[in-house]
Formats: structure tokens, sequence, C-alpha cells
């Protein structure tokens, strides 16, 4: 593995904020924020606007948000991880909480991204199930409590037990999502031991994005 592992990834997902061509203004406000920085940063675009994504990235990686696990193939509607990689993709999501997928394609995934030389970053809803997950051996584990998903109750003020349990006792960086919405809960989290954070509607639907990212990045290269 010679790409680095990122230290503050951004879901897209499906909101309208982050898709066309506001998707790509946002990917070049984050860049523009990680100029000079030089953070690892992970964006999981939309796949219907990743090509324009990896024509338009500068100092960010472009993540999917989701593969199946497939090749090239006889596969009607999947999304092929191989033409992702060679289309210039650094790694994707598997098995985030809205797009649950089951062991068996974890296993299955996480071995073909090691093949591919892309970065797997493995969603879990619980310590239990990062320890299974873990097993796998995946580049990331990231910890996101469903239930805090999109909320403003983030994970850094209701688990920080958790956080820093799982951070102990799982052997490859875990990232921390879910409700993050302020430098403070970057910080937080950070503190406990993640190795960064996972965050959607506390950039995409902020009034102010360029703000929030610059925020979060500080905080991150204060604390790694
Ligand atoms: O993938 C990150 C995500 O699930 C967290 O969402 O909106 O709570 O930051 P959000």
């Amino acid at each position: 593995m010679d790409r680095a592992l990122p230290r503050l990834v951004v879901n897209f997902k499906n909101y309208s904020q982050a898709s066309g061509q506001a998707g790509i203004d946002l990917m070049r406000i984050i860049s523009e924020k990680n100029d000079g920085l030089g953070l690892e940063v992970g964006l999981c675009v939309n796949v219907l606007d990743m090509k324009d994504a990896l024509r338009e990235a500068k100092g960010v990686s472009v993540y999917a948000q989701h593969v199946d696990p497939i090749g090239y193939g006889s596969y009607t509607g999947k999304v092929n991880p191989e033409y992702l990689v060679e289309m210039g993709v650094a790694g994707s999501l598997i098995n985030h909480s809205e797009d649950r997928v089951g062991l068996y394609t974890i296993v299955k995934e996480i071995e073909s991204f090691r093949e591919m030389g892309i970065i797997s970053i493995v969603c879990v809803e619980s310590l239990e199930e990062a320890r299974v997950v873990a097993d796998m051996k995946p580049d990331i584990i990231a910890y996101e409590p469903p239930e805090l998903i999109g909320g403003d109750v983030s994970v850094a003020t209701a688990s920080p037990d958790l956080i820093e349990k799982i951070v102990r006792e799982i052997e490859c960086p875990v990232m921390v999502g879910a409700g993050i919405k302020t430098a403070e809960d970057v910080r937080v989290c950070l503190e406990l031991g993640a190795y960064g954070v996972l965050v959607a509607s506390g950039i995409v639907k902020s009034e102010e994005p360029g703000k929030v990212v610059s925020d979060f990045l500080e905080v991150i290269q204060k604390n790694v």
C-alpha cells in the first residue's frame, strides 16, 4: 500500500448540495482549504460525478461511496471497482450504514481492494462488528453509530467511551463519524485516538462549507 490514508473523509452522499456542478464546486472549496496544508483528504463523490471529480481533483483524493463485488462482465447496474481504479479512484467506503452489504461481501471487497492497491474504508456500527471486520484486515475501520448519522448530536458527544474502547482494541486505523458538526467534535475524536473523521452533513449542508472545512483541517493539523 503506497497510498496515504485519509485523515478527513467527506461523504457527498446524494445531497443536492454535493451533486453535479455543486459537487465539483464543493470539491474545489475543500481543495483550496487544504492547499498548503497537504493533509490527506478523501472525498466520496456521487458515482455519477466520478469522471468530472477525477479530472478536477487537486490535493484531494476521490473515493467511491459504494462498489459491488464484481469485475468486468455481465453485471447490470453494478459499480465495478476495477473500472473505478482505472479511472483513478483512491478507494471506497464499504458497508456504509445506509448501504449495508454483509460479511461475505465485505471480506471479498477488502481482498480485491488489496490486490488492486486501493484503500478500503469499512464502516461498522458497533464494537462487536469492528472486531469481526478487523480480522479481515481492512485499511481503515470507520465507526459510525447509525442513530446519530445526519443529526446534531455527534459521536464525540454521545459515545466518547466507546470511541476510546474501539481505538484501543482494534489494531487498524479507526476513523469516527456521525453528527460531527464542529471543530471541537473533531478535536475530541482525535484526542480519543481516532485516526481521522468521516463527515457528511456537517460540511455538505453547511451554509459556509469552506469555513467548516478550514476549521476541521486546522484541528487535524494540530492533532496528528
Ligand atoms: O459517511 C459519513 C456519514 O454517514 C456521517 O454523516 O451527516 O452525520 O456527518 P453525518
